[in-house]
């Protein structure tokens, strides 16, 4: 018997079936049925995806996804022996991931497979389309509901504090695959000036550093130069300084807890900011503090969120995966701390002009590597 896979999903229909009476009542001249059946089609489609994603997520956590590429085909039974959970947990996670497409099973022997071309995003922590991070950075940022609810009705928002420390190992890991993949390949090379200076040898601060990946790479390709991270929040510093030491760099990286809109330790050659001013409480003061804080020749970089200008132009799928992002965490733990709440989709270049010129920076320029999700600037004091 050949392997299977569920593409049996026509929601059109389904749709028809349930719903296609209730349309026939009396619903005024205007309402187009067919556009009620695609939206409620669109709305099944949209709940499945949110549990084949959540599905995702604890084949991730618990590494089913890599159980199944290191064994090729697996059973339920084989399944929980390999990766020491219960049978029954195996076999409704197994069958659910294959009713949502992802895994195919063989219905002799029910073994179940993850396709070769399905590996790259669920299983291959080095490849530059692995997905784990954010499904890990997905699920936990959902955990605080009432807490946002509450948020809704009364203003303020939800502290860094109130999510699982996994939150910010599944924001490394997601930030990690661009750091990894992108940043010495794509965007240092499309900023001369930058890479010039870092070649040479400088002195190197990136303001919300997280747990600091992007300046250890920047650090093993750049011996010359000097770097700090500043975080905030402290659980995101903590462990940075042990990679450091432990990968030989403590004498030239290390990372410290400041707020990036107060005064800092010394001025710098270069700054970057990594997805980080649009989640700031003080933006506009942030901005203010990098500008005073660079040496007359020096040089900030930041690195935004993709977003369209115009506010009713952030649509489609990967829109929703950013106001999502942003209503969870990005705006609402800016506004735990009476800030500005800009939002993942708050700083779109326009906004990033304006504010640079506003915190006195005098000439701005969008790297030729932005695509619909990053945004690169070079910004002159
Ligand atoms: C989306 S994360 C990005 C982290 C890291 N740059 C990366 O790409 O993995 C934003 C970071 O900015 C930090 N942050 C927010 N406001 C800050 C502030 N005022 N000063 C310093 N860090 C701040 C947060 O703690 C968080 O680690």
């Amino acid at each position: 018997m050949e392997a299977t896979t569920n593409t049996s999903d026509k929601p059109d229909k389904a749709v028809d079936k349930t719903l296609g009476k209730s349309f026939d009542k009396s619903f005024d001249k205007t309402f187009d049925k067919s556009k009620a059946k695609r939206f409620m089609g669109k709305f099944q489609q949209d709940l499945a995806a949110s549990m084949a994603a959540r599905m995702c997520a604890i084949g991730d956590r618990l590494d089913l996804f890599k159980a199944l590429v290191e064994n090729d085909h697996l059973t339920s039974e084989q399944l929980a022996d390999t990766a020491k959970i219960d049978e029954r947990y195996a076999r409704e996670w197994l069958q659910g991931m294959t009713a949502a497409g992802y895994l195919e099973v063989n219905s002799d022997s029910m073994a179940y497979t993850l396709p070769a071309e399905h590996r790259m995003p669920l299983a291959d922590e080095n490849s530059p389309l692995f997905q784990g991070g954010i499904l890990e950075l997905m699920v936990h940022s959902m955990t605080p509901f009432e807490e946002l609810v509450e948020a809704f009705q009364n203003g303020g928002g939800v502290a860094q504090s109130s999510f699982h420390p996994k939150l910010y190992d599944g924001m490394s890991r997601s930030s990690g695959v661009r750091y990894r993949n992108l940043l010495l390949q794509q965007w240092i090379p499309s900023l001369p000036e930058v890479q010039a200076k870092l070649e040479a040898g400088v002195n190197v601060a990136d303001i919300g550093c997280g747990k600091g990946t992007a300046l250890m790479i920047l650090a093993e390709a750049f011996p010359n130069s000097k770097f700090v991270g500043f975080d905030a929040f402290l659980p995101q510093v903590d462990g940075a300084n042990a990679r450091a030491r432990d990968a030989g760099l403590a004498d030239r990286l290390h990372f410290e807890v400041a707020d990036g809109a107060e005064p800092l330790p010394e001025k710098y050659d270069l700054i970057f900011t990594f997805d980080v001013i649009h989640d700031m409480p003080k933006p506009r003061q942030a901005l203010k503090n990098i500008h005073s804080h660079l040496k007359p020749n020096g040089i900030y970089v930041m690195q935004e969120i993709t977003a369209e200008d115009k506010l009713h132009e952030n649509i489609g799928p990967m829109a929703t995966l950013k106001y999502g992002m942003s209503l969870h965490y990005c705006m609402t733990t800016s506004l735990a701390n009476d800030g500005e709440g800009l939002g993942t989709c708050g700083m779109p270049e326009k906004v990033v002009r304006d504010l640079s010129l506003e915190a006195g920076f005098s000439r701005i320029n969008k790297a030729d590597c932005c695509n619909d999700f990053i945004s690169l600037f070079e910004i002159w004091p």
